[in-house]
């Protein structure tokens, strides 16, 4: 495979909420289009579109309704070959979501499956007859007529994971939302089907696929029980990372992936080190790189973002020896990962990780300069760029059914008070990061031409979005354009070693980078007070900085950061 996925940096889109182009209220593929001179502008090599196929929007684009087509909400296929071609003649790739774990219910294979249960589309997914109620005496799970599901598996929104099928009454697995129904992957058609749906869109010309949870594609012989048999539990030992997902992937690069110039991400659930490594490593033809949780999941418990027993509590000693595991680990293990503050399923990072209101620039600049250095490849999601923050939503404007759904279990399944829920959920949901891109201080925040949009508007966009950023004489859009622009001309940032200094400091992170006798030392100061750090007895004695939030410092062995300020130094023994 000759693309170099390490060099590049890679702008994620979720449609829906980056442009609209046509009044409705919903962002478009138009929408992206007329942007695209904004992302050249910023220095990306390569969009990631969340998906943008048809769908019943359960779980807005992650329940495909078909796979080879585009939605009308978003545009034709038309506009999308469009966006490849215009964005092709930029010099950016597109890379597709590819959400096959799983299809919409709506899917016609699905629908086949369910209509004639005698057609072979029956075994693409993951049948099986509920269990006699009688059998289980004390059985907890929801009874439903006389049959109980076929294990006690939980999806990762809540409540059981199977879904009865009226016609047969046999249940069908759902490990997301309840429209959204596994694939078996152990039906080679099935496999085929994907490996085809690949081809399509490589044949159209885009950069790649970033996989959705990908890790969890196979699922153990026989579905047995997780854990407590009594009691609901996510499946973890029985789907994440099996054997038989690793044959798959290798199966997808020989079939697939090495016919063509292009690279992968994969994204999945409980990703520890050494499965990166299995999945990316040297030698593994699996995928390109994966992208890791620990740092998004800081200060929850182990259940997860809902898991709200650390009261989200985490300090920068945590989040240092978290990002030192990975990156040594990745190194060392020759893996590859794609970094990231936020995406679509996060919080905004300035809310979670910076101070999203006296330091809001600053904490955005320095959460930015830490993505892009790091060994990896730096992902940005919308907004990012001009730090957008959390927006106050109340219950009734939710609009995901993670938050809806987990709203409900937090109070059933955790007893939880509503008040008490409500703060969790507004804490984390997903929903922070689809408000509508802040372009400008006009109304709807430059969004959309429309009265309304599909979800509401941050109100803070009068005083953050891009227009207003672009005249701040301290913008951070053009912080973010510098270190873009400064990761492609040092290769020590693309191809080069990672080594964590001071590792004690509790409020600055410093690390080398080195490639070729050439480094790179960066310090950020991820907290809200002054910092001062002594980066120790390195062999590095001179310096000079090359870019820094608070302007030129000059480099020393003892650094004293202003609040979240951060500094690159290149640095040599002798001049
Ligand atoms: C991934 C996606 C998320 C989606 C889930 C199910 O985690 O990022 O948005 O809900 O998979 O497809
Ligand atoms: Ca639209």
């Amino acid at each position: 495979m000759g693309y170099d996925f390490k060099n590049k940096v890679i702008y994620q889109i979720w449609p829906r909420s980056f442009k609209d182009s046509n009044g409705d209220g919903i962002g478009d593929l138009g929408g992206v289009i007329e942007k695209l001179p904004y992302i050249k502008s910023l220095g990306v090599d390569a969009i990631w579109l969340s998906p943008v196929y048809p769908s019943h929007n359960h779980d807005y684009g992650y329940d495909i309704d078909d796979y080879c087509s585009i939605n009308p909400e978003f545009g034709t296929m038309e506009d999308f070959d469009r966006l490849v071609s215009e964005a092709k003649a930029m010099g950016i790739g597109i890379v597709m979501d590819l959400v096959v774990n799983h299809t919409s219910s709506h899917h016609k294979w699905f629908r086949e499956a369910v209509e004639n249960p005698g057609s072979k589309y029956r075994d693409y997914y993951i049948f099986k007859k509920g269990r006699k109620a009688d059998d289980h005496p004390g059985y907890k799970l929801p009874v439903t007529t006389g049959t109980i599901p076929p294990n006690n598996w939980l999806s990762a929104f809540g409540g059981s994971a199977w879904q009865k099928d009226k016609k047969t009454g046999e249940y069908y697995l759902t490990l997301f939302t309840p429209n959204q129904c596994d694939l078996n992957w152990a039906n080679p058609e099935v496999r085929e089907e994907v490996w085809n749906i690949m081809r399509f869109w490589l044949d159209r010309g885009i950069a790649g696929f970033r996989l959705d949870v990908i890790n969890a594609i196979a699922k153990r012989e026989g579905l047995p029980d997780s854990g407590n048999p009594k009691k609901l539990n996510f499946p973890f030992e029985h789907i994440v990372s099996l054997p038989k997902t690793h044959e798959y992937l290798k199966e997808m690069h020989e079939k697939v992936l090495s016919h063509y110039d292009c690279f992968t991400v994969g994204e999945g659930m409980v990703t520890p080190l050494d499965a990166v490594l299995k999945y990316t490593g040297p030698g593994t033809n699996e995928l390109d790189m994966m992208f890791q949780f620990d740092l998004a999941l800081i200060g929850c418990g182990p259940l997860g973002k809902f898991d709200f027993r650390k009261l989200y509590h985490w300090t920068v000693r945590e989040y240092k020896d978290i990002f030192d595991h990975w990156e040594t680990g990745v190194e060392k293990g020759g893996g590859w990962l794609g970094n990231y503050i936020s995406n679509h399923d996060q919080p905004r990072p300035v809310s979670r990780f910076g101070d999203d209101k006296k330091y809001r620039r600053e904490s955005a600049k320095a959460l930015a300069m830490i993505n892009i250095t790091m060994l990896g490849t730096p992902f940005i999601y919308q907004g990012e760029e001009i730090g957008m923050t959390n927006c106050p939503l109340e219950p009734e404007e939710w609009k995901d059914f993670e938050a809806i759904n987990d709203y409900e279990m937090l109070q059933s399944m955790m007893h939880l008070p509503a008040p008490i829920a409500k703060k969790v959920i507004q804490k984390m949901t997903r929903d922070h990061a689809r408000t509508p891109m802040q372009w400008s201080g006009g109304d709807n925040a430059g969004f959309t031409d429309g009265h309304d949009t599909w979800i509401k508007v941050n109100p803070n966009y009068r005083q953050i979005n891009v227009e207003d950023d672009l005249k701040h004489g301290d913008s951070i859009i053009d912080f973010y354009k510098q270190l873009i622009r400064l990761r492609h001309l040092n290769d020590e940032l693309n191809y080069g070693s990672y080594r964590m200094i001071a590792k004690d400091n509790p409020q600055v992170i410093v690390y080398l980078r080195e490639y070729n006798d050439r480094r790179l030392l960066v310090a950020v100061n991820m907290t809200g007070k002054p910092a001062y750090v002594d980066i120790g007895e390195t062999e590095y004695k001179k310096g000079h900085i090359i870019l820094g939030t608070h302007g030129n410092k000059k480099y020393s062995r003892y650094l004293s950061l202003e609040p979240y300020e951060g500094r690159i130094y290149r640095v040599s023994h002798s001049d």
